[in-house]
Parts: structure tokens; C-alpha cells; sequence
């Protein structure tokens, strides 16, 4: 029986998804993302050219595979507009090669205004969303007052969208917050006019049916396992399931149709927004975990915030997920650094633990275990073999504590830097 296997990501985002979603897409018929929306930013490189991939999955460059938009996702017309003509112009027409799930929730333009209100409401304790409405448009969907792709086909669309508006409207008006929606409302109808040239398709059966008829399915997740709704660190989260379990209800998948599941970590941490981050580093250290690993936002540009890799968080991810293979991404970031730190437990109120703890607000001390930099450029390395002994132990220190082999280490964000072991 052909299974689904996923990829995502066990920390907090932009571990590196775009890229391995892209060099592992050979190997399947289908690429398929099942929740998120266009607050991801996947990035890809390849022939010396750079692509941001925000709603559309990331198999789309490997030439004639299937790519599914799938019902656990949101969908932005405006945005998705944006990034399928640029896709267009840069010779990648998707019109048959992608097709979007009636299921799938639409952003309709005031839930990225309700997002803005959200956040100014907060005040200090905002969450740093990514603006683009995520939060508003899941609270819909749950509320069972969401507008959905398969409404664009429906002769009460314009109804449906009045009624949605008005709502908004109200909410709006209670919380004073003043805006303009005019423009982004005619690029709205526009763009979800443009929306139907793609295949708008049952999606649920049209993967069900791939996979009785033994096609292979790569399933691409966005953000990370401790931004998700239920198990991140709360409230400082997405507003979906970004963990394996989200496959099942983002696509329409029975969980034992779940085959191997692909955990992406950073060989570091980074975290973009607000929220907690026991191995946050303030000084010179985190500065050039920054700079030399280029960490701000592909989509909104935003600082990362850089730590050590941590272990206590990374186990909970792989719990959660039943993570079958890890892939380490930008080893090569740290290639320079004397020393290199892990946390493999927390102090909390001086208590020692290795449990990622339900209140993540307080005063956690990381307890970490050091190890020798490996001083030289990976780089240059084209096989497991070649790396040398001090990151080979930095690897094998990782299996043995989380009991999960790395199969693949990214050093560099082009493609073909990637070793696979
Ligand atoms: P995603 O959201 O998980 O797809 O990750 P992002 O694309 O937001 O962020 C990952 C960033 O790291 C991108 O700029 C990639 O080009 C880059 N990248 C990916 N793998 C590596 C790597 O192994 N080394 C380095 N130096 N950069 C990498
Ligand atoms: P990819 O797929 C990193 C973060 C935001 C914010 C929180 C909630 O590129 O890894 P939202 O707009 O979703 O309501 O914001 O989640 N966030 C991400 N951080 N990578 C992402 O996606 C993210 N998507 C959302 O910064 O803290
Ligand atoms: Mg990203």
C-alpha cells in the first residue's frame, strides 16, 4: 500500500522545508501541502536563481509533478496571484500542474485587516504574526463561518462574501480600528477570478485515488512543530496543526496511510515573532548565527532570533511526530565557531528537566553540553564519510540522544548541497 510521507518542520519554522521538499521531490509523483498559509516562506535555490515559494508547494521546479494546495490550507487570491504570475514570467506556468483543494479556506482581504486589529489590541503581548490574516481566517473555518475555494463555483459567492465582510465589519467597528479596504478588494474579485484557471478539485478523493493506484506522495508541511496550535508554545503560535497529525486532516489521509515522516531541524535554533526561546542568545555568538546565517524572514524581512540547538525541544518534536528520519540543515553556519553548545535539559525553579514544559513564560536555564567547533569549510565535503571527526560526533551525539538516524545533512541553501547518507 503507497503511503504519504511528510516533511516538517521541529522548531520554529524555516528550518530549511523549501529547500529539501525541493532536492527529495525526484523521488515522488505528488507534492501536496496540507496546512499554513502564505505566513510561510519556503526558499528555494538552484542554477544560481532564488525563488520564495509562500502557498504554492515546493515541488513545483522538478519538472511535470502534480502539486496539491490541500483543504488544511489557507489561501490569500491576492498573494497567490502575486507569486503564480512571477512564477509565470520566470517560465514556470502552473496552470496544469497545480491544483487547489475545494476544501481549502479562503483570506478574504478584512482577515488580514482583523489580523493588524488583533495585534495593535494586544499591544505588548502581541503575538508578531505575519500580518497575513492566518489567525482570522482558522477562527472562521472553526467557527463555521469560513468561505471556501469550492465557493468561488457557487452562483451565492458575492452573498457568501457580503455576509463574511459584514461580520468583519462589526468585529472591527468594537474594537475602533480604522482601515481601507478598497483596493485590496478590487485585486480580490480580480484575483479570485484568476484563481479558476486551476484545477479546483475534490482533493480528499483525487489522493486517495493517487494512492490506490500506487503513486507516491510527498507531503510538505509549513512553520513548525512548536508553533503549532496545540502543541507549540502557546499562545505564541500558528493557528494550525503543523504537526504530522495535520497530514490527516489537510489532506483527507487516514493516519495509516502515513509513511515515513521527515523531521527538518536547524544544527542551531532560530525563532521569528514573539514568544518564548530557552536557548536565545543576546550576545556576539547569537549576532553571527545571524549574520552569517542570513537569518531574516523570507517573508516579512524580520530579524530571526538565534540560540543553540535544543535538544529538550527537539525529542518533544520527534514525540509528537513519530519523526522516522532527521535532516540537519546550515551545519555549515556554524563552520568557524571554537565551541558549540546543545541544551539536553532545562532548569526551572531549580528543578532539573528534559520535558518541554506546558508554562514556557518563566525562567528556563538551559543545561548544555559543549562540543569542539570543526573548524573548516563543509561546504566542500561530498559525502558523509568526508566531514570531519568534530561534526561527525555533533551528528552522532543528536542520533543517539533522540534515537533517530540523520539522513541527510544540508551545507549550503543550493540544491545539490546536500549530503544523503
Ligand atoms: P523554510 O520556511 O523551512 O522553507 O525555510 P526558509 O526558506 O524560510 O529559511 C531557510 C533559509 O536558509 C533560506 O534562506 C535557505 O536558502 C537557507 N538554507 C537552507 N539550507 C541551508 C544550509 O544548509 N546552509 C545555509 N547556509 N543556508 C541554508
Ligand atoms: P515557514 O513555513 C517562521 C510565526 C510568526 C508568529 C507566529 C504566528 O516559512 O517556516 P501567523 O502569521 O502564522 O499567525 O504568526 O508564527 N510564523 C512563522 N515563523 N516560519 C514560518 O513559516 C512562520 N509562519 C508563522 O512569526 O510568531
Ligand atoms: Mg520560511
Amino acid at each position: 500500500m503507497k503511503k504519504v510521507d511528510v516533511i516538517l518542520g521541529l522548531q520554529w519554522g524555516d528550518e530549511g522545508k523549501g529547500k529539501v521538499v525541493d532536492v527529495l521531490t525526484p523521488r515522488y509523483e505528488v507534492v501536496a501541502r496540507f496546512q499554513g498559509g502564505p505566513n510561510a516562506g519556503h526558499t528555494l535555490e538552484f542554477n544560481g536563481e532564488k525563488y520564495v515559494l509562500r502557498s504554492i508547494p515546493s515541488g513545483i521546479f522538478q519538472g511535470g509533478k502534480t502539486n496539491i494546495i490541500g483543504n488544511g490550507v489557507v489561501l490569500d487570491a491576492v498573494l497567490f496571484r502575486a507569486e503564480a504570475e512571477e512564477l509565470a514570467r520566470s517560465g514556470h506556468d502552473l496552470t496544469r500542474q497545480l491544483c487547489i483543494s475545494k476544501k481549502a479556506h479562503l483570506i478574504l482581504p478584512t482577515h488580514r485587516i482583523l489580523d493588524a486589529a488583533y495585534e495593535a489590541a494586544k499591544g505588548s503581548s502581541k503575538i508578531g504574526t505575519t500580518g497575513k490574516g492566518i489567525g482570522p481566517t482558522y477562527t472562521d473555518k472553526v467557527s463555521r463561518n469560513g468561505m471556501r475555494v469550492g465557493d468561488l463555483l457557487s452562483p451565492d459567492f458575492r452573498e457568501i462574501y457580503a455576509r463574511a465582510k459584514a461580520r468583519h465589519e462589526q468585529i472591527l467597528r468594537s474594537l475602533n480600528y480604522t482601515y481601507d479596504i478598497t483596493e485590496l478588494e478590487a485585486q480580490w474579485f480580480e484575483a479570485v477570478e484568476y484563481l479558476k484557471r486551476f484545477r479546483i478539485i475534490d482533493s480528499e478523493y483525487e489522493i486517495n485515488a493517487l494512492l490506490d493506484d500506487d503513486k507516491s506522495i510527498l507531503a510538505e508541511g509549513a512553520q513548525g512543530t512548536l508553533l503549532d496550535v496545540d502543541f507549540g508554545s502557546y499562545p505564541f503560535v500558528t493557528s494550525s496543526n503543523t504537526v504530522c497529525a495535520g497530514v490527516c486532516t489537510g489532506l483527507g489521509v487516514a493516519p495509516r496511510r502515513i509513511g515515513e515522516v521527515y523531521g527538518i531541524f536547524k544544527a542551531y535554533c532560530t525563532r521569528v515573532g514573539s514568544g518564548p526561546f530557552p536557548t536565545e542568545l543576546f550576545d556576539q555568538t547569537g549576532e553571527q548565527l545571524c549574520s552569517i546565517g542570513h537569518e531574516f524572514g523570507a517573508v516579512t524581512g524580520r530579524r530571526r532570533r538565534c540560540g543553540w540547538l535544543d535538544l529538550v525541544a527537539l525529542k518533544y518534536s520527534i514525540m509528537i511526530n513519530g519523526v522516522t528520519q532527521l535532516i540537519m540543515m546550515k551545519s555549515d553556519v556554524m563552520n568557524d565557531f571554537d565551541t558549540i553548545k546543545v541544551a539536553t535539559a532545562y532548569e526551572i525553579d531549580g528543578e532539573r528537566t528534559t520535558r518541554f514544559p506546558f508554562e514556557t513564560e518563566g525562567d528556563i536555564k538551559p543545561v548544555y553540553r559543549e562540543f569542539p567547533g570543526w573548524k573548516c569549510d563543509l561546504r566542500k565535503v561530498t559525502r558523509y564519510e568526508e566531514f570531519p571527526e568534530a561534526f561527525k560526533r555533533y551528528v552522532e551525539f543528536i542520533e543517539q540522544e533522540t534515537g533517530v538516524p540523520v539522513k541527510i545533512i544540508s551545507i549550503g541553501p543550493d540544491r545539490g548541497e546536500t549530503i544523503v547518507r
